[in-house]
């Protein structure tokens, strides 16, 4: 486990410059900020059960997908992953992860689409952001706020959508302005670990053999898994009870059948997959504050192997496709 240096020891990033001529400030802690009012979605959009202070989905979805809702699930799929890549265009030094939500949400809203984690209920409060913005050491569902973006931050993005009666579940981790290169490799090795763990996602292998290939290749480079969240079936439901760990787990040995739809998110950690939670109950970060990174797909298994449906229109501004 990684303990943060004090001012003169060697920074942890391999420059071989004192921590406080380095990494100091941008290891400081993310702190909570500001979390602005709730942006409304007009009423013509379908929403899910959850809007307007509903109730939570019952995660009980057949595994098996019919035709008809994996051609919804490829449109919505696609406008999910255009989406994100939209968001790039926002992520500068000096931007807010509050900007980053008011793209995410005007973006879907103009597409007739409801942003899935908007009201989604857990925790003390429900969710009140179009999108989860996740900085540094935070793991996921970090809450945009009036944080400004700092030059060699990293920020994950994590946008749902729900359009046509079905969601699309994808994320991407954005560098912002000049990125140190311990950064760097986190990133890269964590976009490598999502498509091993995809690359897994074959018809005849187990569930379990998902997050074997990813865990295999994460501690390859000396880094954590996560074990606290998990991928997750999705469809016409947001998560369903089917769940995909990222980590080797004996028990998860169903066969990975034809007809499925699943998410595959690994979070990747330079130090402990330790994580903690935030009082607002969201918001988790590494224990040690390592930095962490994710990369997720939608993907439907098909007899001929994984499709990714959260592919975009256009690959060459994702950083997925382009890292
Ligand atoms: N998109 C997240 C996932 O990958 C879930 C976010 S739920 C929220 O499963 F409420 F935090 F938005
Ligand atoms: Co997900
Ligand atoms: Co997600």
């Amino acid at each position: 486990m990684r303990v943060l240096p004090k001012a003169n020891d060697i920074c942890w990033c391999g420059s071989g410059q004192k921590f406080k001529r380095c990494h100091k400030n941008s290891t400081d802690p993310v702190r909570p900020g500001r979390i602005s009012p709730l942006r409304p979605v007009p009423a013509s959009i379908p929403r899910p059960m959850w809007a307007d202070g509903g109730v939570l989905e019952k995660w009980d979805e057949p595994r098996i997908k019919s035709d008809d809702v994996i051609e919804r699930m490829r449109q919505t799929g696609r406008e999910a992953a255009d989406t994100l890549a939209f968001l790039g265009t926002v992520i500068a030094p000096g931007a807010t992860t509050d900007d980053i939500d008011v793209a995410c949400h005007d973006r879907a809203v103009s597409i007739d689409a409801y942003p899935s984690p908007l009201e989604y209920p857990g925790g003390p409060n429900a969710y009140p952001k179009s999108v989860c913005t996740s900085v540094n050491e935070v793991i996921c569902h970090g809450i945009p706020d009036d944080r400004k973006l700092i030059d060699g931050d990293i920020v994950n993005c994590d946008v749902t959508l729900f359009k046509r009666g079905v969601h699309g579940d994808t994320n991407a981790t954005f560098y912002v302005g000049n990125v140190d290169q311990a950064s760097q490799d986190l990133v890269r090795i964590t976009r490598d670990c999502t498509a091993a763990g995809i690359a897994a996602a074959q018809p005849g292998n187990r569930i379990n053999d998902i997050g074997r290939a990813i865990q295999d290749l994460a501690e390859k480079h000396g880094y954590g898994v996560v074990r606290d969240f998990v991928g997750h079936g999705i469809g016409e439901q947001f998560h369903t009870d089917l769940q995909i760990c990222h980590y080797y787990h004996p028990r998860l040995d169903d066969p990975i059948e034809p007809g499925m739809t699943f998410t595959v998110e690994p979070m990747i950690t330079q130090g402990s997959y330790r994580a903690q939670m935030w009082s607002d109950g969201w918001t988790a970060t590494t224990t040690d504050r390592s930095r962490t990174a994710q990369f997720e797909h939608t993907i439907l298994i098909t007899e001929d192997g994984p499709e990714i449906l959260t592919t975009p229109s256009d690959t060459s501004n994702h950083p997925y496709w382009t890292l």
